[in-house]
């Protein structure tokens, strides 16, 4: 089936240590669209200071969502890029019913859609298990783990060369705090693409290459050649 559209727009949903960085980057790479990860994006703009990121420290820290409003706008103003031109791949955003409603609000204005809604999930005590060992670079966000996804050189990334550090967030309990809010908030965004029939559930749990396969797969039998 030739997809009909210019562009493509896939979200993964999970919880936290699910792999959806990890499978977003070689994805969206693999396609040629856009990776748009709201939690890089608050994590740059707390490194950077800006009066956005002070005002997300104080929820990132508690392992808390962000306001909607704040998450939707700068979501969108990401997406209205250039570089979105072909389409993007949505890590970790829309994760509140709110956030999901807004942008099938605003895709319809743009005659668009999200094309396909990837769920990825894994047992807790791998999810806890891939929090606890995971290192990310401080200039490109790159995501390693220390045992299953290790760098060649420690302390360094493979693609930049830049600095590795382990997230204050992945701590055990802002990490526990994460996974109810991530039950509470982000399960009903599960129901509402299920709802749309553009959900599939994939099994996270499975080496990082073979879940790119299951993702490539399922996004090329739903779009067409791309
Ligand atoms: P965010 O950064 O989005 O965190 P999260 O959703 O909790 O998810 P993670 O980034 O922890 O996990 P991941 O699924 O990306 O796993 P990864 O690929 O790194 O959000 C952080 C905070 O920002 C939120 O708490 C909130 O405050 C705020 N925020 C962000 N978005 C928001 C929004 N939309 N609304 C409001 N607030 C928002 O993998 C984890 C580890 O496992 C790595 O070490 C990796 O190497 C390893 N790994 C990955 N896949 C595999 C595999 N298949 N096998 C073995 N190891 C693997
Ligand atoms: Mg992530």
């Amino acid at each position: 089936m030739e997809r009909d559209t210019k562009s493509v727009h896939v979200v993964l949903i999970g919880p936290p240590g699910a792999g959806k960085g990890t499978q977003a980057a070689r994805v969206a790479s693999r396609l040629g669209i856009a990776h748009i990860a709201s939690g890089d994006m608050f994590r740059e703009a707390v490194a950077n200071r800006t009066p956005q990121g002070v005002q997300a420290k104080a929820y990132i820290d508690r392992g808390e969502l962000v306001p909607d409003d704040v998450t939707v706008a700068m979501v969108m103003e990401r997406l209205e890029q250039p570089g979105c031109r072909e389409g993007a791949i949505l890590d970790g955003f829309p994760r509140t019913l709110a956030q999901a409603q807004a942008l099938d609000r605003a895709f319809r204005e743009q005659g668009t859609r999200v094309e396909r809604a990837i769920y990825l999930c894994a047992p807790t005590d791998e999810l806890l298990r891939r929090l606890a060992g995971r290192w990310l670079c401080r200039s490109c966000q790159a995501a390693y783990h220390e045992v299953s996804n290790p760098p060649k050189v420690t302390g360094q990334c493979d693609r930049c060369g830049g600095e590795l550090y382990q997230r204050d967030d992945d701590s055990r309990e802002v990490a526990q705090r994460r996974f109810e809010v991530y039950l509470e908030q982000t399960a009903p965004v599960i129901d509402f693409y299920r709802a749309e029939g553009v959900l599939d559930e994939l099994d996270g749990a499975r080496g990082i290459d073979e879940v790119t396969h299951a993702i490539l797969q399922t996004v090329r039998r739903a779009c067409g050649s791309i």
